[in-house]
């Protein structure tokens, strides 16, 4: 289980540990070509490659695309259509490269409208890359926070609790689809949109959030480090003032209680960091 950044402030990092990216303006990329739109997902799979590729060589840790949203069954049949055999022909031509490079593939989402095929290669690439520890990527499917937050909250009251009145924030957490990583530091979304459109509503509480307008086909490694270079020009507060900051600044950076005693170690964060210093 990870820190929650409500009861615990991350210690700071250059490098963002954990990415979710909404790849937002295929269809635009495609108009703008006079191409159908489906052509621009097939150009956003290239970029897909490219970022996950740029996010090893930054040491980011957690990568999370949004592919499809529980909303966006509401687009014309061929379009969804298309977007599945994308999917299915992702796991079936990727996964070894990403087992290659050292990279754990996680699928959140409920799964079960695209079918047993697509399930069973999902459940076959996870199997496969799940000792990997390079990055994780995660490829939000059918996904949609509230989806996430409901099926989280009925597996919680289904459960025998000792408590069942006074459910905490880590009683839910661990039954959150992404219970295995920690909440993002850097949001992305592409194509000029300003919103977060039901990705991770739970764990976005905190997390420095970048819009640029640029559209996903167009998103490669200098956008990127665009965003990278805006998240580490913030300063991030977690609710304390801007001098506790820098008096914290002079101290060996640590995760902290709201009171400021150290928190426990995360147990993957220093596997990670011993994996490193060898
Ligand atoms: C949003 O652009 C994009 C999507 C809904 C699909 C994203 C899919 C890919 C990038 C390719 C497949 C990826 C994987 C991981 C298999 P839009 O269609 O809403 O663009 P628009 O706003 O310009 O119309």
């Amino acid at each position: 289980m990870f820190n929650s950044s409500t009861e615990v402030v991350p210690a700071p990092r250059v490098v963002p540990r954990h990415v979710a990216i909404i790849m937002d303006g295929n269809g635009r990329w495609a108009r703008a070509r006079f191409l159908p739109r489906v052509a621009g997902h097939r150009r956003g799979l290239e970029a897909v490659r490219e970022t996950v590729k740029g996010c090893v060589e930054r040491g980011v840790e957690f990568l999370t695309l949004f592919a499809f949203s529980s909303e966006n069954w509401r687009r014309p049949a061929d379009e969804v259509s298309v977007l599945q055999q994308l999917f299915r022909l992702a796991l079936e031509q990727e996964v070894s490269k990403l087992h290659e490079t050292g990279i754990r593939l996680r699928v959140i989402g409920d799964l079960a409208p695209f079918g047993e095929t697509i399930a069973a290669l999902v459940r076959k690439a996870e199997a496969l890359t799940a000792g990997n520890s390079r990055l994780t990527l995660s490829i939000a499917a059918n996904y949609g926070g509230r989806w996430d937050l409901m099926q989280a909250i009925n597996r919680m009251t289904r459960e025998p609790h000792p408590d069942a009145t006074d459910y905490s924030e880590q009683d839910l957490a661990r039954y959150l689809a992404m219970s295995y990583a920690p909440e993002p530091d850097l949001f992305v979304r592409t194509g000029g949109e300003q919103r977060i459109s039901n990705f991770l509503l739970w764990q976005l509480a905190y997390t420095e959030l970048y819009f640029t307008p640029t559209l996903w086909p167009d998103f490669g490694l200098g956008a990127l480090d665009e965003a990278i270079a805006s998240y580490r020009s913030r300063e991030r507060r977690f609710g304390r003032t801007s001098d506790q900051i820098l008096a914290a600044a002079g101290a060996a950076p640590q995760e902290r209680h709201a009171d400021g005693q150290a928190a426990a170690e995360d147990p993957q964060e220093a596997a990670v960091s011993r994996r490193r210093q060898a």
